[in-house]
């Protein structure tokens, strides 16, 4: 099933550390994370709430929570540059053009003052470099192809006009009115009931294979990673917990936080004997990190080194595509074969 493609990486992050600051308390939100994506290729990025996904993705390029004070540390690429170093304007162009980002909640994205049409339209003008009538005909365009029935006539109507599942197609429609070569889709079909929700993912989907763009998929839906991921990488913490092939990860995870993670989700696993059941406890508190496994608290293999050393991220398995698992425990306990 593997899309993996054979090029490089055309985003990449590396060892990305983001601490935020508010007036009354400093959080490391990244510490130490990094990922990939390359072209045609879908990287899941799960974890529980809170765990980074969006601070981890979206924060290089310089989107973050408002009314913070940021210290971003680390290496990120995007086509080979790097993002972390460049001027304001030039990452405000890359934010536009290179990269598209498909948010929860459409109307973070929309103009509710102005109509759909002219908004996709002005997009396409700006980072696509069309003329003003091509740039109505790509937005008309894109319309249908995000699936919107009667494009011409939605071209004028404004955002409050939209159903929720139209407003989200006509979000994607202004992702792609760029042609971006990475897609950011967070959490893109939370707030849709399930029906809309498996439209907007084929949809994404659709225009993967059509573009050949790479997509970051955030998500806490395993069942769209089954779907939609040829990459999963499982954040907790601030940290990457294990990375792979969906298949490595979902239908052969080593992590104890992947394992358990998988275990919570209903009728996923149907070899799961013993039911669903939550993982207990709650993530750590990431304002007063101790050092060591941050899953040791809710950990029931922990041992007493567990607290005291930092499990590194090591290759397992002789896939091609490289699995790796931050737990040297489990390694060690079940013979699992290293490659590092
Ligand atoms: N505006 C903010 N002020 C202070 N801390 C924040 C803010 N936004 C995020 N954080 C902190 O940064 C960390 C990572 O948050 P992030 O939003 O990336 O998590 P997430 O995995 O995307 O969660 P969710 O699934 O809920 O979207 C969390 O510990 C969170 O408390
Ligand atoms: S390193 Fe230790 S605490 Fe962390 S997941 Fe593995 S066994 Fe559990
Ligand atoms: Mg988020």
């Amino acid at each position: 099933m593997s899309r993996h493609s054979q090029n490089g990486p055309i985003y990449e992050v590396e060892g990305l550390v983001i601490d935020l600051y508010t007036p009354t308390v400093s959080v490391r939100a990244v510490d130490g994370a990094g990922f990939y994506v390359a072209p045609g290729e879908t990287l899941a990025i799960v974890g529980e709430s809170g765990s980074g996904k969006t601070v981890m993705t979206l924060g290089p390029l310089g989107l973050l929570p408002e009314g913070v004070a940021v210290d971003l540390r680390g290496t990120a690429r995007a086509d080979g540059k790097d993002i972390l170093s460049m001027s304001p304007t030039d990452l405000s162009r890359l934010r536009g053009g290179f990269f598209g980002v498909i948010f929860q909640d459409p109307m973070s994205a929309l103009n509710p003052m102005l109509k759909i049409g002219p908004q996709l339209a002005e997009q396409a003008r700006r980072f696509a470099g069309l003329s003003a009538t091509e740039a109505r005909k790509e937005a008309v365009s894109l319309l249908a192809r995000s699936g919107i029935p009667d494009p011409e006539d939605r071209y004028d109507r404004y955002p409050h006009e939209l159903s929720g599942g139209m407003l989200q197609r006509a979000m994607i429609a202004l992702a792609l009115a760029a042609r971006p070569r990475v897609l950011i889709a967070d959490e893109p079909t939370t707030a849709l009931d399930a029906t809309v929700q498996a439209q907007i993912l084929a949809l994404i989907r659709q225009i993967q294979k059509e573009d050949g763009i790479a997509v970051i998929l955030i998500t806490h839906d395993i069942g769209a990673v089954s779907v939609l991921a040829d990459r999963v990488a499982v954040l907790y913490a601030g940290q990457v917990a294990e990375e792979g092939s969906a298949i490595d990860v979902l239908t052969a995870p080593v992590h104890p936080y992947t394992r358990g993670l998988l275990a919570s989700v209903p009728d996923f696993r149907s070899d799961n004997a013993t039911g669903t059941k939550e993982i207990p406890g709650i993530p750590p508190n990431q304002a007063q990190l101790e050092p060591g496994c941050r899953f040791a608290d809710r950990c029931e293999l922990v041992q007493p080194q567990c607290r005291t050393h930092r499990p590194p991220l090591v290759k397992v398995g002789a896939g091609s595509v490289p699995h790796r698992v931050a737990c040297p425990v489990v390694i060690a306990a079940e013979g699992i074969v290293t490659h590092d």
